[in-house]
């Protein structure tokens, strides 16, 4: 196989110390006409390069619609109401010249005045103009999702469509990209790829689609990969694959990677560090081992009671989180988990939202528990 085909990174990032992904205050909003969902809220997160970041929590957190925010790819009437979504700014196309036009140019200063501490370098996807989101989406970050057939279309071979997002943004002839797509087949493990390239999604097995889509991400070298659930709809043993798939793209991609799942076992497998989301919020993150040894806020305890733990009887009934995800048009006041939590001091919990803590070790946490002028101290 001609690995010279695939993508290589041909140039140092501006800066390497620079995160690949940097969220501030996020908040993703659904303007419905019963109601309004905050989907997200206020989320902070980080992705440094080569770094792995699970972000965990019940369905209905937010997890997918803060995913799809980075993009611009939220589902009508789906929309970004405040925050910004800073991601390294490209390269100028030439020495000398600008990628971006008047318009973004002149939007780019408003936006220096307004936002003074912008992080030198980089760009906010917030607020920039399409045409640069959509430079930066599948060339720089990309993204996989659960159900390979919401992302793959039926009509066309998967070689065809892994070659359209190769020269989408990049400058090689037909010949050259058929290539490159032959050889990411065969790298994200597709048995005889010369032959499958020509195959139609229906005729692939959903592990083999799960790994066709993955190709087509990693089909422009990103800088970051956004897994949306990648595994869940897959048998244990394909998962299994696919997620040992990924370990060993990273590092040969030097990719970072936002795993996004419910299940805390997959994020044990992979992360260097998980973020626990709740009902749109970010309620605790930090370093993985950390956060599975000493999870602090009582969402991570309860998550973490109901996971099976290594040697532990299959059979006896893990203790799933108290309750239920409230409906998304009942939010409960002050912390959203107060109605569920084993620790909720009334009067207090349920009356403004809790500030984020951050211990001495960068470990932030959502809950009152650990304000330092709390009385309730330290549990
Ligand atoms: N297209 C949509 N229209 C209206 N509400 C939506 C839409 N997509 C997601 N939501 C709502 O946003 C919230 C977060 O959903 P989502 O990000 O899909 O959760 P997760 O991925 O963590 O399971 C949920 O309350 C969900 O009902
Ligand atoms: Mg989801």
């Amino acid at each position: 196989m001609d690995y010279a085909m695939l993508p290589t990174r041909t140039s140092e990032p501006p800066n390497a110390a620079q995160p690949v992904l940097r969220l501030r205050g996020l908040r993703t909003q659904f303007q419905l006409e019963d109601g309004v969902v905050n989907a997200v809220e206020e989320v902070d997160l980080e992705i440094g390069r080569g770094e792995t970041l699970a972000v965990v929590g019940e369905s209905g957190c937010g997890k997918s619609v803060m995913a799809r925010s980075v993009l611009g790819l939220v589902d009508r009437p789906g929309k970004i109401m405040a925050g910004q979504v800073w991601v390294p700014a490209p390269p100028p196309r030439e020495p000398g010249e600008r990628r971006l036009g008047f318009r973004a140019r002149r939007e780019e200063a408003r936006r220096a005045k307004v936002l003074p501490d912008a992080p030198p370098g980089m760009i906010d996807l917030a607020t920039a103009e399409p045409e640069l989101v959509r430079g930066v989406r599948g060339k720089r970050i990309a993204m996989v999702f659960q159900e390979p057939m919401t992302s793959l279309s039926m009509m066309h071979t998967i070689g065809n469509q892994i070659i359209e997002a190769i020269t989408l943004h990049e400058n090689l002839t037909k010949d050259q990209a058929r290539q490159r797509a032959i050889d990411l087949l065969g790298r994200v493990g597709i048995p005889s790829p010369e032959q499958r390239i020509d195959a139609y999604p229906f005729q692939l097995s959903g592990g083999m689609r799960q790994r066709a889509m993955i190709a087509m991400a990693l089909s422009c070298g990103p800088e970051l990969l956004i897994a949306d659930e990648p595994t869940t709809a897959l048998d244990v043993t394909t998962q299994a694959q696919i997620l040992e798939l990924l370990t060993s793209l990273q590092d040969e991609f030097e990719m970072s990677i936002m795993l996004i799942t419910h299940d805390l076992g997959v994020a044990a497998q992979l992360a260097d560090r998980v973020a626990v989301m709740y009902l749109g919020r970010v309620v605790e993150q930090g370093e993985l081992r950390r956060l599975f040894a000493e999870p602090r806020h009582p969402y991570t305890q309860a998550l973490l009671r109901s996971v099976p733990k290594l040697g532990r009887d299959r059979n006896v009934r893990l203790a799933p989180v108290r309750g239920i995800v409230p409906h998304p048009y009942h939010r409960p006041s002050g912390c959203p988990f107060h109605d569920r939590c084993d620790s909720f001091i009334p009067g207090r919990c349920d009356t403004a939202p809790p500030p984020v803590i951050t211990t001495d070790d960068g470990h932030q946490v959502r809950c009152v528990l650990y304000q330092e002028d709390s009385d309730d101290g330290h549990r």
